[in-house]
């Protein structure tokens, strides 16, 4: 036993010693650490500052294990980003719901991420496959995270807390600071993201293409919804799955838009299952290929083809306060088609929005 113990100790206290000896345990305190940690498998990650305007790079091993074990704070400076960039094949991350902490009001003039103070962005970058659990995210200077996953990951328990920008400061005049928070920006495919909470200040989920992405049991409150899109040419969203989501005091709850002059795109097959939308603010379902926010219901154009929408096997329950439109469907010529029942939609409150250029939903009426 004696011999295997301190072999253990050796290398647990100087990561990456010997090449290919990958079985070692890499310790990061610093951003220095990092080039020596990733050369293990096992990856432990104290609390610690990025310095401002560095990125915190991971470049995994295949199959690393990543531990997070304390507190992550970034340096405030205007730059491009992002925060923080993970990449690598079958990782296990856990996040053991330490806090990520953006510095958000260092940024927040209201104005988002096309104008104002240049804010980093996304603040996580994910391109791993495998599984991402438990990380808790506060302030993000702008958008949260942005996922390109290689192949297939499950993110799970992951916490977005953005809600101190919802009020307005001294930079934001009457608006709310903080502005362009989405929660989840994906441009994949085969994700699963869970059980997760999501106080953001715009999209929750926002999935710009990808086929096979199931996103369940997650609470999204304030923001934007849940959405597909914008879809612009030649992008291809399918196999969606959107299920037992709670969307709470969200302007729309389930979205999809296309870009009014993107040609060769598809929307397809797209399932909602046993969702509930609560305190529906502006539009509860707004599906349009008119995308002129905040002019939803303008002009649509008909390139992007929307097909097989669904809300059926478990309700949809949605309830829209006073003012807000229910439900709105704003098609282009002959492009919204196959099937789509919404036997399973139920609605109140509110009032009915208009449904233009679709007579392929069954199974529900305003
Ligand atoms: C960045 O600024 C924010 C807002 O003032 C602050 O909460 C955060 O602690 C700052 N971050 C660091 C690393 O100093
Ligand atoms: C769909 O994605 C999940 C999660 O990543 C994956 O486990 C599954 O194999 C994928 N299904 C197909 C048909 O690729
Ligand atoms: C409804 O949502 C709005 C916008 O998010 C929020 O300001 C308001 O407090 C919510 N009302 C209730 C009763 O939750």
């Amino acid at each position: 036993m004696f011999p295997l113990l301190a072999l253990g100790f050796l290398v647990a206290g100087v990561a990456a010693v010997t090449a290919g000896s990958s079985s070692c345990i890499g310790t990061i305190s610093s951003l220095d650490d990092v080039s020596n940690a990733v050369q293990c498998t096992t990856v432990n990650i104290n609390a610690f500052t990025v310095p401002a305007g560095k990125t915190f790079e991971l470049q995994l091993l295949d199959g690393t294990t990543v531990n997070v074990l304390g507190e992550i704070q970034f340096g405030n400076m205007s730059w491009a980003g992002p925060l923080f960039n993970v990449q690598g094949n079958d990782i296990t991350f856990n996040g053991n719901n330490q806090r990520w902490d953006g510095g958000g009001p260092f940024y927040w003039d209201g104005q988002g991420a096309n104008a104002g103070m240049t804010k980093p962005r996304p603040m996580m970058h994910i391109a791993i496959s495998g599984t991402l659990n438990d990380v808790y995210v506060v302030n993000s200077p702008a958008h949260v995270f942005s996922v390109q996953n290689p192949g297939p990951l499950t993110i799970s328990g992951v916490t977005v807390d953005d809600s101190q920008g919802n009020y307005p400061n001294s930079r934001s005049g009457n608006s709310a600071a903080a502005h362009n928070t989405d929660g989840f920006d994906v441009g994949s495919s085969n994700l699963i993201i869970q059980n997760r909470f999501v106080h953001p200040l715009d999209d929750c989920l926002a999935i710009g293409m990808g086929t096979n992405i199931t996103f369940a049991n997650n609470y999204c409150e304030g923001g934007h919804g849940i959405s597909i899109g914008s879809i612009s040419s030649n992008a291809v969203v399918s196999d969606i799955e959107i299920s037992g989501n709670h969307v709470v005091s969200s302007a729309y709850s389930f979205r999809i838009k296309t870009d009014a002059s993107a040609t060769n795109g598809v929307v397809k097959n797209v399932k909602y299952t046993a969702n509930t939308a609560t305190n529906c603010t502006y539009y509860g379902v707004l599906i349009t290929q008119a995308r002129s926010y905040p002019s939803n219901m303008g002009t649509p154009g008909n390139g992007v083809t929307i097909s097989d929408i669904s809300f059926t096997s478990g309700t949809t329950s949605l309830k829209a306060n006073s003012g807000a439109y229910r439900v709105a469907v704003n098609c282009g010529s002959g492009s919204c088609t196959g099937n789509w029942d919404w036997s399973g939609l139920e609605t109140s409150g509110g009032k009915p929005g208009s449904i233009i250029n679709n007579n392929v939903i069954t199974g529900f009426t305003q």
